[in-house]
């Protein structure tokens, strides 16, 4: 799948894939209560610049995963993350009223369908991971969908990205260490990020340890890359570029690595993640192009 693409063409392969694999897995708008489910297809449709997608299929192909495998985990993945974009608009955590350039869940609808939304959203994806094992198709694959399905909610639970949400709404007006602020980071926004990579691998196949421990040090950067990256664009772009209001966080008295480090400190630090990330994938070779390409994107983009 990787040969020679171009990276452009590459994602904006995986990303109508994804559109359609979202679209397939999601239950129809015309099914009981159809309202819900208008709701979670205007959440997780036409919008958003598919990331983790992106990263569960780069690591994909790296171990040789069957497309049809990855569709399954990179919408998964997705559905976790759309619903955790959901949740945080809401009035009770960020009160945001902008996100992928159409107004937010809770605006469009009403509070109580975003707090669903987000609720069977979290649901679905366990579904369609727990359908992967005819995907793969192999005698390792129903252990080893049981060990994805274990990945993806260790990643969304209270000790991954709730728990990060928990330290961020903890943490307003209150001036986090550096070690803080990397653990929030890394808990609300890393380990999605993490559990694309490592799901997207699994898809193909049983990992060594070595393996895991390489794909663990390049998601561990990125994830927190990812992050820094957020703050950086929160301060520095118009909500116009963003799609979500820029500014919130210093408006909302955040801790963010802006706040902590200042905008050249975390720019520099963005570029140590990436160097990072980029040694962690050399025992893989030319095999990781992609998974270096997107490291390179996640520091560079600027929306
Ligand atoms: C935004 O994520 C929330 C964070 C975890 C920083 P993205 O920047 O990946 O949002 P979309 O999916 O492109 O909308
Ligand atoms: C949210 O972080 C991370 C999530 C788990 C959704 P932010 O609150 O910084 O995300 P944005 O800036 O609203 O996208
Ligand atoms: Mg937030
Ligand atoms: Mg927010
Ligand atoms: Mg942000």
């Amino acid at each position: 799948m990787t040969g020679t693409q171009d990276i452009g063409d590459w994602m904006k392969g995986v990303q109508s894939r994804m559109e359609q694999a979202l679209a397939a897995y999601l239950p129809p708008e015309i099914e009981v209560p159809a309202r819900l489910h208008q709701a979670m297809r205007y959440a997780a449709l036409d919008g958003g610049k598919r990331i983790r997608p992106l990263l569960a299929f780069a690591a994909g192909d790296l171990f040789h995963a069957n497309a049809e495998a990855l569709a399954r985990v990179a919408a998964a993945v997705e559905m976790i993350h759309v619903y955790s974009l959901v949740h945080d608009d809401m009035p009770c955590m960020d009160d945001d009223e902008l996100r992928r350039g159409k107004p937010t869940v809770h605006v469009k609808f009403d509070e109580a369908t975003a707090l669903l939304v987000g609720d069977a959203l979290q649901a679905q994806a366990f579904l369609v991971l727990s359908e992967l094992g005819e995907a793969m198709s192999d005698g390792d694959a129903a252990r080893r969908s049981l060990a994805m399905i274990r990945v993806l909610a260790h990643a969304a639970g209270s000790c991954g990205m709730c728990g990060g949400q928990a330290i961020d709404l903890e943490s307003v007006g209150i001036t986090l260490s550096l070690a803080e602020l990397e653990q929030m980071h890394r808990l609300k926004t890393g380990a999605l990020l993490r559990a694309s990579v490592l799901l997207g691998a699994l898809a193909g196949k049983a990992l060594t340890a070595a393996e895991t421990a390489a794909l663990d040090a390049y998601a561990g950067a990125i994830g927190l890359a990812f992050q820094v990256v957020d703050d950086v664009l929160d301060a520095t772009a118009d909500s116009a570029t963003l799609g979500k209001t820029a500014g919130k966080d210093a408006a909302a008295n955040k801790p963010t690595y802006v706040s902590i480090l200042g905008l050249e400190e975390s720019r520099v630090l963005a570029e140590k993640l990436r160097n990072d990330a980029h040694a962690a994938l050399a025992p893989f070779g030319d095999g990781a192009r992609r998974l270096r390409e997107l490291a390179d994107l996640i520091v560079q983009r600027k929306a």
